[in-house]
C-alpha cells in the first residue's frame, strides 16, 4: 500500500486538534473508502434499483438517513448499466449529507452555489422543486452540463458565473465551498502535496465572502447548509462565526442526520464535524444556517 503524504505542519496542527484520536484517524484513512451510491429518482425508483441489484446478487447496505442512499460491495460500480444510464450516481457517503441536512421539499427553489461536477445538484433535483446550479470554473462546468443531461435534471438551470454575481432569492441554498480539500486525503494519498497554511488562509477569506453573499440570497425564513471537506477551523467554524458577526439575523440551527455520528464543538454551537473514524467516511464539516 502506498504511503499517505502528510506535511509536517499538517501533522502538528491536526494531531493537536484530534488529540488521542489521531492514531485512530490515521488507521482509518489507511483503509479503503467504502463505495456508495445515490439513486437518481428522476429516472428510477429506489425499490426498482434495489431489486435490480438483488437479482444480480450484488450486496448493498441501505443508509438510514435516506432511502436513496446505500453502500455497495463492488469493486467497480461504475461498470453497472444503472450508472452508465444515469439511474444511480457514485457519491461518497459524507458528501451526500449537506443536501440531506438541508432537507429541501418540492415547494423549494434551491441554489447549488458551487455546483460542479454536480453530485449534490442531482440530489437537489430529486428532492426540490426548482434548482439553480452555479459554478465559476469553465472546465468544471462542462461536467455539470454533461451530468444535467445524463441524470435528466429537468428542473435544474445551470449557469457559469461567480456566485457573487447572483441576485435572485432562494428558499434553500447548499454552499459546498471551495476548500483546501484536506478531507480528500483518505481518497487520494497525495491530496496534501500542495497543502500550506497560506492556502488555508486564502480559502478562508474567499469562504467568508461566499457565505455572506449566499446568506443574503436567502428569502426571509430560508435555510442554507455551509459545508467543506476541510479539517481547518479557519475554513469552517471561523467562517460561520464571521457570518454570525456580519449578519445579526443569521442563526445556526441543529443538523439532524439519522445513523450518523456528528461531533459537536465548543467553538460554534450546532456546527458539526464528521471524522473518518466515526462513520467510515471522508472528513466533512456542516453548519445549517437560518435567516430570521
Ligand atoms: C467542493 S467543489 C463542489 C463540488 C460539488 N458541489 C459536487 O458535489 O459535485 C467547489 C466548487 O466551487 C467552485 N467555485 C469556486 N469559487 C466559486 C465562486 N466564486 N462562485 C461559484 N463557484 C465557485 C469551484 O469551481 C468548484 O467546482
Amino acid at each position: 500500500m502506498k504511503k499517505t503524504f502528510f506535511p509536517e505542519e499538517f501533522i502538528e496542527k491536526y494531531s493537536t486538534l484530534l488529540g488521542n484520536e489521531w492514531n485512530k484517524f490515521l488507521e482509518t484513512i489507511k483503509q479503503k473508502q467504502p463505495k456508495s451510491v445515490w439513486i437518481n429518482t428522476n429516472k428510477l425508483g429506489a425499490s426498482i434499483v434495489h431489486k435490480k441489484l438483488s437479482e444480480k446478487d450484488i450486496v448493498f447496505k441501505k443508509y438510514i438517513f435516506s432511502d436513496q442512499a446505500f453502500e455497495i460491495e463492488m469493486e467497480k460500480p461504475g461498470d453497472l448499466e444503472l450508472f452508465k444510464r444515469g439511474k444511480i450516481s457514485l457519491q461518497e457517503k459524507a458528501a451526500m449529507l449537506p443536501v440531506i441536512a438541508l432537507a429541501p421539499t418540492k415547494d423549494d427553489y434551491c441554489l447549488d452555489a458551487c455546483a460542479a461536477p454536480g453530485m449534490k445538484t442531482i440530489q437537489l433535483s430529486n428532492l426540490a422543486g426548482k434548482v439553480k446550479a452555479v459554478d465559476v470554473n469553465s472546465e468544471r462546468i462542462k461536467s455539470l452540463i454533461h451530468n444535467k443531461g445524463k441524470y435528466a435534471l429537468h428542473n435544474v438551470k445551470v449557469e457559469r458565473t461567480d456566485v457573487r454575481n447572483i441576485k435572485e432569492k432562494f428558499d434553500k441554498i447548499v454552499l459546498d465551498a471551495p476548500c483546501s480539500s484536506e478531507g480528500l486525503v483518505r481518497k487520494k494519498r497525495n491530496a496534501l502535496k500542495g497543502w500550506s497554511m497560506e492556502i488555508v488562509q486564502r480559502k478562508s477569506e474567499l469562504q467568508k465572502e461566499l457565505i455572506t453573499h449566499c446568506f443574503d440570497l436567502l428569502k426571509e425564513g430560508g435555510e442554507m447548509v455551509y459545508a467543506t471537506c476541510s479539517f481547518a477551523p479557519e475554513e469552517n467554524e471561523e467562517v460561520v462565526m464571521h457570518l454570525l458577526k456580519e449578519r445579526s439575523n443569521a442563526k445556526v440551527i441543529p443538523v439532524k442526520l439519522s445513523g450518523i455520528k456528528l461531533r459537536k464543538n465548543k467553538l460554534c454551537e450546532y456546527c458539526v464535524r464528521l471524522y473518518p473514524q466515526d462513520n467510515n467516511t471522508q472528513q466533512f464539516f456542516l453548519a445549517k444556517i437560518k435567516k430570521n
